[in-house]
Protein backbone atom coordinates (compact mmCIF):
# COMPACT_ATOMS: atom_id res chain seq x y z
CA UNK A 1 0.00 0.00 0.00
CA UNK A 2 1.36 3.71 -0.72
CA UNK A 3 1.30 6.51 1.44
CA UNK A 4 1.50 10.08 0.04
CA UNK A 5 3.29 12.76 1.98
CA UNK A 6 4.01 16.26 0.13
CA UNK A 7 7.75 17.40 -0.64
CA UNK A 8 6.28 20.71 -1.77
CA UNK A 9 8.51 23.38 -0.21
CA UNK A 10 5.59 24.91 1.26
CA UNK A 11 4.42 21.56 3.02
CA UNK A 12 8.15 20.94 4.34
CA UNK A 13 7.80 24.11 5.54
CA UNK A 14 5.43 23.18 7.93
CA UNK A 15 7.12 19.47 8.89
CA UNK A 16 6.16 17.48 6.32
CA UNK A 17 10.18 15.91 5.77
CA UNK A 18 9.54 14.69 9.62
CA UNK A 19 6.24 13.32 8.96
CA UNK A 20 7.03 10.98 6.25
CA UNK A 21 10.42 10.38 8.08
CA UNK A 22 8.04 8.82 10.93
CA UNK A 23 5.71 7.28 9.11
CA UNK A 24 8.58 5.59 7.17
CA UNK A 25 10.05 4.01 10.68
CA UNK A 26 6.84 3.67 12.19
CA UNK A 27 5.90 1.18 8.73
CA UNK A 28 9.43 -0.39 8.74
CA UNK A 29 9.07 -4.01 7.87
CA UNK A 30 5.36 -3.66 6.98
CA UNK A 31 4.25 -3.49 2.93
CA UNK A 32 4.35 0.48 3.21
CA UNK A 33 5.52 2.67 0.70
CA UNK A 34 6.05 6.47 1.51
CA UNK A 35 5.43 8.16 -1.77
CA UNK A 36 6.40 11.89 -2.07
CA UNK A 37 4.42 13.78 -4.03
CA UNK A 38 4.03 17.43 -4.80
CA UNK A 39 0.95 19.77 -2.92
CA UNK A 40 -3.04 19.62 -3.22
CA UNK A 41 -2.71 23.31 -3.20
CA UNK A 42 -5.01 23.30 0.20
CA UNK A 43 -1.71 25.02 1.90
CA UNK A 44 -3.80 25.35 5.03
CA UNK A 45 -3.79 21.51 4.98
CA UNK A 46 -0.75 20.98 4.70
CA UNK A 47 1.10 18.60 5.85
CA UNK A 48 -1.73 16.65 3.95
CA UNK A 49 -0.77 12.69 4.59
CA UNK A 50 -2.96 10.60 1.97
CA UNK A 51 -3.58 6.82 2.12
CA UNK A 52 -4.48 4.66 -0.82
CA UNK A 53 -7.53 2.99 -0.62
CA UNK A 54 -9.91 1.01 -2.87
CA UNK A 55 -12.37 3.91 -2.97
CA UNK A 56 -9.36 6.46 -3.61
CA UNK A 57 -6.90 8.46 -1.53
CA UNK A 58 -8.09 9.42 1.69
CA UNK A 59 -6.72 12.32 3.49
CA UNK A 60 -5.67 13.20 6.99
CA UNK A 61 -4.77 17.25 7.38
CA UNK A 62 -2.47 19.18 8.98
CA UNK A 63 -0.26 16.00 10.70
CA UNK A 64 2.42 16.35 13.11
CA UNK A 65 5.20 14.44 13.63
CA UNK A 66 4.37 13.57 17.27
CA UNK A 67 0.77 12.42 15.30
CA UNK A 68 1.96 10.20 13.20
CA UNK A 69 1.92 7.46 15.83
CA UNK A 70 -1.67 7.95 17.00
CA UNK A 71 -3.01 8.14 13.21
CA UNK A 72 -1.34 4.62 12.70
CA UNK A 73 -2.76 3.67 15.96
CA UNK A 74 -6.45 4.48 14.84
CA UNK A 75 -6.26 2.96 11.13
CA UNK A 76 -4.53 5.27 9.52
CA UNK A 77 -2.94 2.74 6.92
CA UNK A 78 -6.30 1.22 6.05
CA UNK A 79 -7.73 5.03 5.27
CA UNK A 80 -9.75 4.72 9.16
CA UNK A 81 -9.44 7.15 11.91
CA UNK A 82 -10.55 10.75 12.01
CA UNK A 83 -9.92 12.05 8.46
CA UNK A 84 -10.91 14.66 5.94
CA UNK A 85 -12.30 11.83 3.62
CA UNK A 86 -11.83 11.14 -0.18
CA UNK A 87 -9.36 13.94 -0.93
CA UNK A 88 -10.85 14.01 -4.81
CA UNK A 89 -14.26 14.62 -2.75
CA UNK A 90 -13.39 17.52 -0.76
CA UNK A 91 -15.59 20.56 -1.92
CA UNK A 92 -12.05 22.51 -3.07
CA UNK A 93 -10.64 20.10 -5.13
CA UNK A 94 -14.53 18.99 -6.70
CA UNK A 95 -15.31 22.91 -7.64
CA UNK A 96 -12.44 23.13 -10.01
CA UNK A 97 -11.16 22.10 -13.18
CA UNK A 98 -7.86 21.24 -13.32
CA UNK A 99 -5.78 20.90 -16.38
CA UNK A 100 -2.36 22.26 -15.88
CA UNK A 101 -2.04 21.37 -12.54
CA UNK A 102 -4.30 18.17 -12.61
CA UNK A 103 -1.10 15.94 -11.51
CA UNK A 104 0.37 18.28 -9.18
CA UNK A 105 0.10 16.60 -5.44
CA UNK A 106 -1.13 13.21 -7.23
CA UNK A 107 2.10 11.84 -8.66
CA UNK A 108 5.88 11.02 -7.71
CA UNK A 109 7.46 14.26 -9.82
CA UNK A 110 10.30 12.64 -10.78
CA UNK A 111 8.88 8.98 -11.35
CA UNK A 112 8.96 8.85 -15.16
CA UNK A 113 6.59 5.90 -14.81
CA UNK A 114 3.99 8.05 -12.67
CA UNK A 115 3.86 10.78 -15.53
CA UNK A 116 3.46 8.61 -18.36
CA UNK A 117 0.36 6.74 -16.56
CA UNK A 118 -0.99 9.79 -15.76
CA UNK A 119 -0.75 11.46 -19.12
CA UNK A 120 2.34 12.69 -19.46
CA UNK A 121 4.02 12.55 -22.76
CA UNK A 122 1.12 12.61 -24.82
CA UNK A 123 1.01 15.98 -26.06
CA UNK A 124 4.85 15.53 -27.48
CA UNK A 125 3.89 12.46 -28.82
CA UNK A 126 0.92 13.91 -31.18
CA UNK A 127 3.19 17.22 -31.95
CA UNK A 128 6.04 15.47 -33.40
CA UNK A 129 3.41 13.84 -35.66
CA UNK A 130 2.39 17.10 -37.13
CA UNK A 131 4.12 19.78 -38.41
CA UNK A 132 5.67 22.26 -36.68
CA UNK A 133 3.48 25.15 -38.17
CA UNK A 134 0.10 22.83 -37.11
CA UNK A 135 1.34 22.72 -33.81
CA UNK A 136 2.09 26.29 -33.67
CA UNK A 137 -2.32 26.59 -35.36
CA UNK A 138 -3.45 23.95 -32.67
CA UNK A 139 -1.99 26.13 -29.97
CA UNK A 140 -3.44 29.52 -31.66
CA UNK A 141 -6.98 27.68 -31.83
CA UNK A 142 -6.89 26.92 -28.05
CA UNK A 143 -6.77 30.44 -27.77
CA UNK A 144 -4.28 30.21 -25.23
CA UNK A 145 -2.72 33.49 -23.47
CA UNK A 146 0.15 34.23 -21.82
CA UNK A 147 -0.12 33.18 -18.06
CA UNK A 148 2.64 35.46 -16.63
CA UNK A 149 0.37 38.41 -16.88
CA UNK A 150 -0.04 39.95 -20.21
CA UNK A 151 -2.12 37.75 -21.37
CA UNK A 152 -0.29 37.53 -25.30
CA UNK A 153 -1.93 34.88 -27.58
CA UNK A 154 0.56 32.44 -27.20
CA UNK A 155 0.41 30.89 -30.14
CA UNK A 156 0.73 34.37 -32.18
CA UNK A 157 4.08 34.64 -30.68
CA UNK A 158 4.99 31.52 -31.42
CA UNK A 159 4.35 31.69 -35.06
CA UNK A 160 6.52 34.88 -34.92
CA UNK A 161 9.41 33.28 -33.86
CA UNK A 162 8.57 30.00 -36.63
CA UNK A 163 8.27 32.64 -39.00
CA UNK A 164 11.83 34.74 -38.50
CA UNK A 165 14.98 32.88 -40.69
CA UNK A 166 18.28 32.26 -38.10
CA UNK A 167 20.25 29.75 -37.49
CA UNK A 168 19.87 29.26 -33.71
CA UNK A 169 16.24 29.89 -31.90
CA UNK A 170 16.01 29.31 -28.14
CA UNK A 171 12.88 28.84 -25.78
CA UNK A 172 13.26 30.64 -22.77
CA UNK A 173 10.71 29.98 -19.61
CA UNK A 174 10.50 32.96 -17.40
CA UNK A 175 9.94 31.02 -14.04
CA UNK A 176 11.28 34.42 -11.98
CA UNK A 177 8.20 34.68 -10.11
CA UNK A 178 8.50 37.99 -8.33
CA UNK A 179 5.23 38.67 -8.01
CA UNK A 180 3.91 39.12 -4.25
CA UNK A 181 0.95 36.79 -3.44
CA UNK A 182 1.93 34.00 -6.46
CA UNK A 183 3.28 30.68 -6.04
CA UNK A 184 1.60 28.72 -9.16
CA UNK A 185 5.26 28.58 -11.29
CA UNK A 186 7.14 26.98 -8.07
CA UNK A 187 4.07 24.54 -6.92
CA UNK A 188 4.18 23.36 -11.09
CA UNK A 189 7.92 23.04 -10.92
CA UNK A 190 8.01 21.45 -7.73
CA UNK A 191 4.94 19.14 -8.29
CA UNK A 192 5.38 17.90 -11.93
CA UNK A 193 8.53 19.66 -13.19
CA UNK A 194 8.10 16.69 -16.60
CA UNK A 195 4.92 18.58 -17.88
CA UNK A 196 7.54 21.98 -17.82
CA UNK A 197 9.66 19.97 -19.90
CA UNK A 198 7.15 18.76 -22.36
CA UNK A 199 5.50 21.98 -22.74
CA UNK A 200 9.15 23.73 -23.88
CA UNK A 201 10.02 20.60 -25.79
CA UNK A 202 6.86 21.43 -28.02
CA UNK A 203 7.22 25.32 -28.26
CA UNK A 204 10.96 24.33 -29.49
CA UNK A 205 9.55 21.36 -31.98
CA UNK A 206 7.29 24.11 -32.79
CA UNK A 207 9.26 26.80 -33.21
CA UNK A 208 12.46 24.93 -34.80
CA UNK A 209 14.73 25.96 -31.66
CA UNK A 210 17.63 23.91 -30.48
CA UNK A 211 17.85 25.04 -27.05
CA UNK A 212 15.80 25.96 -23.76
CA UNK A 213 16.57 27.78 -20.67
CA UNK A 214 14.63 28.16 -17.80
CA UNK A 215 15.08 31.32 -15.53
CA UNK A 216 14.11 30.32 -12.07
CA UNK A 217 14.54 32.35 -8.92
CA UNK A 218 17.27 31.51 -6.30
CA UNK A 219 14.46 32.03 -3.54
CA UNK A 220 13.40 28.64 -4.83
CA UNK A 221 16.03 26.27 -4.31
CA UNK A 222 13.42 23.24 -4.29
CA UNK A 223 12.27 23.89 -7.72
CA UNK A 224 15.76 24.66 -8.88
CA UNK A 225 16.94 21.03 -7.36
CA UNK A 226 13.37 19.12 -8.44
CA UNK A 227 13.85 20.66 -12.12
CA UNK A 228 17.51 20.07 -12.27
CA UNK A 229 16.89 16.58 -11.14
CA UNK A 230 13.64 16.05 -13.70
CA UNK A 231 15.86 17.69 -16.55
CA UNK A 232 18.71 14.35 -15.56
CA UNK A 233 15.91 12.32 -15.98
CA UNK A 234 14.29 12.95 -19.04
CA UNK A 235 17.38 12.64 -20.84
CA UNK A 236 17.40 9.30 -19.35
CA UNK A 237 14.33 8.82 -20.63
CA UNK A 238 14.53 10.44 -23.91
CA UNK A 239 12.91 12.80 -23.66
CA UNK A 240 15.46 15.12 -24.13
CA UNK A 241 18.40 14.94 -26.41
CA UNK A 242 19.38 15.06 -29.79
CA UNK A 243 16.69 12.73 -31.06
CA UNK A 244 13.68 12.73 -28.92
CA UNK A 245 11.02 9.84 -28.62
CA UNK A 246 12.94 8.40 -31.92
CA UNK A 247 11.47 11.74 -33.75
CA UNK A 248 15.17 12.75 -34.79
CA UNK A 249 14.26 15.97 -33.61
CA UNK A 250 16.71 17.37 -30.62
CA UNK A 251 16.23 20.02 -27.87
CA UNK A 252 18.54 20.40 -24.94
CA UNK A 253 17.29 22.49 -21.59
CA UNK A 254 19.36 24.23 -19.22
CA UNK A 255 18.66 26.09 -15.57
CA UNK A 256 19.90 29.31 -14.38
CA UNK A 257 19.36 30.72 -11.30
CA UNK A 258 18.67 34.37 -10.75
CA UNK A 259 19.73 36.31 -7.85
CA UNK A 260 16.74 38.11 -6.60
CA UNK A 261 15.81 41.37 -8.48
CA UNK A 262 12.16 41.85 -9.09
CA UNK A 263 13.07 43.66 -12.97
CA UNK A 264 14.49 39.89 -14.05
CA UNK A 265 10.92 38.84 -14.75
CA UNK A 266 10.60 41.31 -17.34
CA UNK A 267 11.46 39.15 -20.13
CA UNK A 268 14.17 41.41 -21.93
CA UNK A 269 15.70 41.82 -18.57
CA UNK A 270 15.61 37.85 -18.13
CA UNK A 271 17.51 37.97 -21.01
CA UNK A 272 20.59 40.42 -20.42
CA UNK A 273 20.62 38.32 -16.88
CA UNK A 274 20.61 34.88 -19.03
CA UNK A 275 23.27 36.37 -21.35
CA UNK A 276 25.37 37.33 -17.83
CA UNK A 277 24.73 40.39 -18.11
CA UNK A 278 23.12 43.09 -15.21
CA UNK A 279 19.57 42.87 -15.59
CA UNK A 280 18.45 45.72 -17.22
CA UNK A 281 15.18 46.30 -19.27
CA UNK A 282 15.44 46.70 -23.18
CA UNK A 283 13.86 49.12 -25.36
CA UNK A 284 11.25 47.02 -27.47
CA UNK A 285 11.16 46.45 -30.46
CA UNK A 286 12.98 44.26 -31.01
CA UNK A 287 10.66 41.84 -29.49
CA UNK A 288 12.37 39.08 -28.20
CA UNK A 289 10.68 36.47 -30.96
CA UNK A 290 12.69 38.51 -33.50
CA UNK A 291 15.60 39.52 -31.62
CA UNK A 292 15.84 37.54 -28.44
CA UNK A 293 18.54 35.51 -26.27
CA UNK A 294 22.12 36.31 -27.81
CA UNK A 295 20.15 38.29 -30.46
CA UNK A 296 18.44 35.62 -31.84
CA UNK A 297 14.40 34.78 -32.05
CA UNK A 298 13.34 33.48 -28.78
CA UNK A 299 10.22 32.15 -27.49
CA UNK A 300 9.56 33.61 -23.97
CA UNK A 301 6.62 32.22 -21.96
CA UNK A 302 5.95 31.78 -18.30
CA UNK A 303 5.67 28.57 -16.43
CA UNK A 304 2.28 27.89 -16.68
CA UNK A 305 2.15 28.82 -20.30
CA UNK A 306 4.26 26.18 -21.46
CA UNK A 307 3.44 23.70 -18.95
CA UNK A 308 -0.41 24.25 -20.28
CA UNK A 309 0.72 23.23 -23.74
CA UNK A 310 0.92 19.53 -23.34
CA UNK A 311 -2.93 19.37 -22.63
CA UNK A 312 -3.57 21.24 -25.42
CA UNK A 313 -1.56 19.15 -27.88
CA UNK A 314 -2.85 15.76 -26.14
CA UNK A 315 -6.74 16.66 -25.99
CA UNK A 316 -7.43 19.01 -28.73
CA UNK A 317 -7.27 22.84 -29.03
CA UNK A 318 -11.00 23.27 -29.38
CA UNK A 319 -11.74 20.74 -25.90
CA UNK A 320 -9.39 23.68 -23.96
CA UNK A 321 -10.94 26.22 -25.97
CA UNK A 322 -14.59 25.24 -24.59
CA UNK A 323 -13.40 26.56 -21.24
CA UNK A 324 -13.36 30.04 -20.37
CA UNK A 325 -15.38 33.19 -20.60
CA UNK A 326 -15.16 36.13 -23.77
CA UNK A 327 -11.57 36.24 -25.31
CA UNK A 328 -10.44 34.65 -22.11
CA UNK A 329 -9.84 30.69 -22.64
CA UNK A 330 -9.13 27.90 -20.81
CA UNK A 331 -8.73 27.15 -17.77
CA UNK A 332 -6.22 29.52 -15.32
CA UNK A 333 -4.78 28.67 -11.95
CA UNK A 334 -5.41 31.09 -9.29
CA UNK A 335 -3.70 31.92 -5.96
CA UNK A 336 -5.07 32.50 -2.78
CA UNK A 337 -2.64 34.49 -0.40
CA UNK A 338 -2.53 37.30 2.27
CA UNK A 339 -5.08 37.16 5.08
CA UNK A 340 -7.31 34.70 4.00
CA UNK A 341 -8.74 31.35 5.53
CA UNK A 342 -7.96 28.86 2.99
CA UNK A 343 -4.94 29.86 0.98
CA UNK A 344 -3.84 28.14 -1.31
CA UNK A 345 -4.36 27.14 -5.44
CA UNK A 346 -7.33 27.27 -7.68
CA UNK A 347 -7.18 25.97 -11.20
CA UNK A 348 -10.81 27.00 -13.00
CA UNK A 349 -11.80 28.40 -16.15
CA UNK A 350 -11.97 32.22 -16.53
CA UNK A 351 -14.77 33.29 -15.60
CA UNK A 352 -15.08 32.71 -11.81
CA UNK A 353 -16.37 35.41 -9.89
CA UNK A 354 -13.33 37.74 -7.76
CA UNK A 355 -15.83 36.63 -4.80
CA UNK A 356 -16.39 32.96 -5.86
CA UNK A 357 -12.51 32.99 -5.58
CA UNK A 358 -12.53 34.89 -2.12
CA UNK A 359 -15.18 33.63 -0.31
CA UNK A 360 -16.62 30.34 -1.57
CA UNK A 361 -12.88 28.61 -2.09
CA UNK A 362 -10.85 30.98 0.57
CA UNK A 363 -13.15 31.02 3.14
CA UNK A 364 -12.67 34.55 3.90
CA UNK A 365 -10.48 36.52 5.83
CA UNK A 366 -8.28 34.39 8.52
CA UNK A 367 -8.20 37.08 11.15
CA UNK A 368 -12.58 36.52 10.58
CA UNK A 369 -12.72 40.37 10.39
CA UNK A 370 -14.26 41.88 7.15
CA UNK A 371 -12.96 41.54 4.06
CA UNK A 372 -12.24 45.52 2.82
CA UNK A 373 -9.96 44.88 -0.62
CA UNK A 374 -8.14 42.11 -2.66
CA UNK A 375 -4.94 43.04 -4.48
CA UNK A 376 -5.23 40.73 -7.86
CA UNK A 377 -2.58 40.64 -9.74
CA UNK A 378 0.47 41.14 -8.01
CA UNK A 379 2.00 44.55 -6.46
CA UNK A 380 1.74 46.43 -9.27
CA UNK A 381 -2.02 44.82 -9.59
CA UNK A 382 -5.38 46.82 -8.11
CA UNK A 383 -6.41 46.77 -5.27
CA UNK A 384 -10.44 46.16 -5.16
CA UNK A 385 -13.05 46.91 -2.67
CA UNK A 386 -15.80 44.06 -2.19
CA UNK A 387 -18.42 45.68 -4.09
CA UNK A 388 -16.14 44.27 -7.17
CA UNK A 389 -16.61 40.99 -6.06
CA UNK A 390 -18.99 40.21 -8.92
CA UNK A 391 -16.50 40.54 -11.73
CA UNK A 392 -15.60 37.80 -13.88
CA UNK A 393 -11.85 36.57 -13.71
CA UNK A 394 -11.21 37.51 -17.57
CA UNK A 395 -8.82 39.82 -18.92
CA UNK A 396 -11.13 42.62 -20.87
CA UNK A 397 -13.22 42.57 -18.39
CA UNK A 398 -10.75 43.29 -15.62
CA UNK A 399 -9.06 45.93 -17.58
CA UNK A 400 -12.36 47.27 -18.06
CA UNK A 401 -12.62 47.94 -14.47
CA UNK A 402 -8.82 49.41 -13.97
CA UNK A 403 -7.14 46.04 -13.05
CA UNK A 404 -5.99 43.28 -14.36
CA UNK A 405 -5.47 39.58 -13.79
CA UNK A 406 -1.78 39.42 -14.09
CA UNK A 407 -0.05 36.26 -13.04
CA UNK A 408 -3.50 34.89 -10.82
CA UNK A 409 -2.07 36.26 -7.49
CA UNK A 410 -4.87 37.22 -5.16
CA UNK A 411 -3.82 38.71 -1.66
CA UNK A 412 -6.48 39.53 0.71
CA UNK A 413 -6.83 42.59 3.34
CA UNK A 414 -8.88 42.76 6.06
CA UNK A 415 -11.34 45.79 7.43
CA UNK A 416 -7.42 47.07 9.85
CA UNK A 417 -5.80 47.91 6.15
CA UNK A 418 -4.43 50.76 5.70
CA UNK A 419 -4.77 51.69 1.85
CA UNK A 420 -2.76 55.00 1.82
CA UNK A 421 0.09 53.01 3.22
CA UNK A 422 -0.53 50.45 0.59
CA UNK A 423 -0.35 52.69 -2.27
CA UNK A 424 2.61 54.26 -0.57
CA UNK A 425 4.20 51.03 -0.69
CA UNK A 426 3.55 50.67 -4.22
CA UNK A 427 5.91 53.09 -4.94
CA UNK A 428 8.44 51.99 -2.24
CA UNK A 429 8.39 49.03 -3.91
CA UNK A 430 9.20 50.32 -7.84
CA UNK A 431 11.65 52.54 -5.99
CA UNK A 432 13.77 49.25 -4.83
CA UNK A 433 13.37 47.29 -8.06
CA UNK A 434 13.42 49.89 -10.40
CA UNK A 435 16.41 49.27 -12.90
CA UNK A 436 16.95 52.74 -13.26
CA UNK A 437 16.93 52.79 -16.94
CA UNK A 438 14.21 55.54 -17.50
CA UNK A 439 13.15 58.39 -15.44
CA UNK A 440 9.50 58.50 -15.16
CA UNK A 441 10.01 55.33 -12.88
CA UNK A 442 13.62 56.02 -11.60
CA UNK A 443 12.75 59.58 -10.34
CA UNK A 444 9.42 59.11 -10.09
CA UNK A 445 8.46 56.17 -7.37
CA UNK A 446 10.69 58.35 -4.97
CA UNK A 447 8.64 61.65 -6.18
CA UNK A 448 5.46 59.06 -5.56
CA UNK A 449 6.49 58.09 -1.80
CA UNK A 450 7.01 62.28 -0.94
CA UNK A 451 3.91 62.85 -2.26
CA UNK A 452 1.83 60.48 -0.58
CA UNK A 453 3.34 61.57 3.01
CA UNK A 454 2.64 65.20 2.01
CA UNK A 455 -1.19 64.20 1.65
CA UNK A 456 -1.68 61.66 4.59
CA UNK A 457 0.00 64.65 6.59
CA UNK A 458 -2.62 67.26 5.15
CA UNK A 459 0.06 69.04 3.36
CA UNK A 460 -2.21 70.90 0.65
CA UNK A 461 -4.10 67.75 0.44
CA UNK A 462 -5.73 68.19 -3.00
CA UNK A 463 -3.35 69.95 -4.27
CA UNK A 464 -0.70 67.01 -4.17
CA UNK A 465 -3.96 64.53 -4.72
CA UNK A 466 -3.77 66.35 -8.33
CA UNK A 467 0.12 66.04 -8.34
CA UNK A 468 -0.76 62.03 -7.44
CA UNK A 469 -2.27 61.68 -10.39
CA UNK A 470 -0.32 64.05 -12.68
CA UNK A 471 2.66 61.79 -11.53
CA UNK A 472 0.64 58.51 -12.12
CA UNK A 473 -0.17 59.53 -15.54
CA UNK A 474 3.31 59.90 -16.17
CA UNK A 475 4.58 56.82 -15.09
CA UNK A 476 2.04 55.24 -17.20
CA UNK A 477 2.88 56.71 -20.34
CA UNK A 478 6.32 57.69 -20.13
CA UNK A 479 8.06 54.30 -18.43
CA UNK A 480 9.95 51.69 -20.79
CA UNK A 481 8.29 48.63 -19.22
CA UNK A 482 5.48 47.58 -16.73
CA UNK A 483 7.80 47.77 -13.69
CA UNK A 484 7.20 51.66 -13.41
CA UNK A 485 4.01 51.73 -16.08
CA UNK A 486 2.06 49.65 -13.61
CA UNK A 487 3.14 51.27 -10.28
CA UNK A 488 0.55 53.87 -10.93
CA UNK A 489 -2.10 50.81 -10.88
CA UNK A 490 -2.08 49.73 -7.10
CA UNK A 491 -2.00 53.74 -6.71
CA UNK A 492 -4.96 54.85 -8.47
CA UNK A 493 -7.21 51.84 -7.19
CA UNK A 494 -6.32 52.67 -3.93
CA UNK A 495 -7.34 56.80 -3.97
CA UNK A 496 -10.33 55.58 -6.06
CA UNK A 497 -11.61 52.91 -3.86
CA UNK A 498 -10.36 53.78 -0.37
CA UNK A 499 -9.88 57.22 -0.88
CA UNK A 500 -10.71 58.44 3.27
CA UNK A 501 -7.58 56.51 4.01
CA UNK A 502 -5.83 59.40 2.33
CA UNK A 503 -7.17 62.00 4.81
CA UNK A 504 -4.86 63.01 7.24
P1 LIG B 1 3.78 43.14 -23.20
O1 LIG B 1 2.33 43.37 -23.43
O2 LIG B 1 4.74 44.17 -23.64
O3 LIG B 1 4.22 41.80 -23.94
C1 LIG B 1 3.61 40.58 -23.78
C2 LIG B 1 4.37 39.55 -24.54
O4 LIG B 1 4.00 39.53 -25.90
C3 LIG B 1 5.88 39.73 -24.55
O5 LIG B 1 6.48 38.47 -24.48
C4 LIG B 1 6.15 40.39 -25.90
O6 LIG B 1 7.45 40.18 -26.34
C5 LIG B 1 5.14 39.65 -26.73
N1 LIG B 1 4.75 40.30 -27.99
C6 LIG B 1 4.22 41.53 -28.15
N2 LIG B 1 3.94 41.75 -29.46
C7 LIG B 1 4.31 40.64 -30.14
C8 LIG B 1 4.26 40.23 -31.52
N3 LIG B 1 3.78 41.02 -32.44
N4 LIG B 1 4.71 39.01 -31.82
C9 LIG B 1 5.20 38.19 -30.87
N5 LIG B 1 5.28 38.51 -29.58
C10 LIG B 1 4.83 39.72 -29.21
O7 LIG B 1 3.91 42.86 -21.64
P2 LIG B 1 5.18 42.59 -20.72
O8 LIG B 1 5.84 43.88 -20.42
O9 LIG B 1 6.01 41.48 -21.25
O10 LIG B 1 4.50 42.05 -19.41
C11 LIG B 1 3.76 42.85 -18.54
C12 LIG B 1 2.98 41.97 -17.62
O11 LIG B 1 3.85 41.22 -16.80
C13 LIG B 1 2.07 42.71 -16.68
O12 LIG B 1 0.79 42.76 -17.20
C14 LIG B 1 2.15 41.93 -15.39
O13 LIG B 1 0.93 41.27 -15.17
C15 LIG B 1 3.17 40.88 -15.64
N6 LIG B 1 4.11 40.69 -14.54
C16 LIG B 1 4.27 39.41 -14.10
C17 LIG B 1 5.12 39.10 -13.06
C18 LIG B 1 5.26 37.69 -12.58
O14 LIG B 1 5.87 37.46 -11.52
N7 LIG B 1 4.74 36.71 -13.29
C19 LIG B 1 5.88 40.15 -12.42
C20 LIG B 1 5.66 41.45 -12.96
C21 LIG B 1 4.79 41.70 -13.98
FE1 LIG C 1 13.75 50.23 -15.60
FE2 LIG C 1 11.60 51.21 -14.35
FE3 LIG C 1 12.21 52.09 -16.73
FE4 LIG C 1 11.31 49.58 -16.43
S1 LIG C 1 10.15 51.42 -16.07
S2 LIG C 1 13.02 50.28 -17.73
S3 LIG C 1 12.23 49.09 -14.44
S4 LIG C 1 13.48 52.30 -14.89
Amino acid sequence: MRVFVPRDSAARSVGADEVAERIAAQTQGREVEVVRTGSRGMLWLEPLVEVETAVGRVGYGSVAPEGVDGLIAAGMLAGEGESLGLVEELPWMRRQERLTFKRVGVIDPLSAQDYEAHGGMRGLREALAMTPADVVEAVVESGLRGRGGAGFPTGIKWRTVLGAEADLKFVCCNADEGDSGTFADRMLIEGDPFTLIEGMTIAAYAVGAAEGYVYLRSEYPDAVATLKAAIARAHQEGWLGPDILGSGFGFDLHVRVGAGAYICGEETSMLESLEGKRGMVRAKPPIPALQGLFGRPTVVNNVLSLATVPTILAHGAKIYASYGSGRSRGTSVFQLGGNVAHGGIVETAFGITLGELVNDFGGGTASGRPTRAVQVGGPLGAYLPIEQFDLPMDYEAFAQAGAMVGHGGIVVFDDTVDMAAMARFAFEFCAAESCGKCTPCRVGAVRGVETIDRIVAGTDRDKNLLVLEDLCELMTDGSLCAMGGLTPMPVRSAVRHFGEDFNA
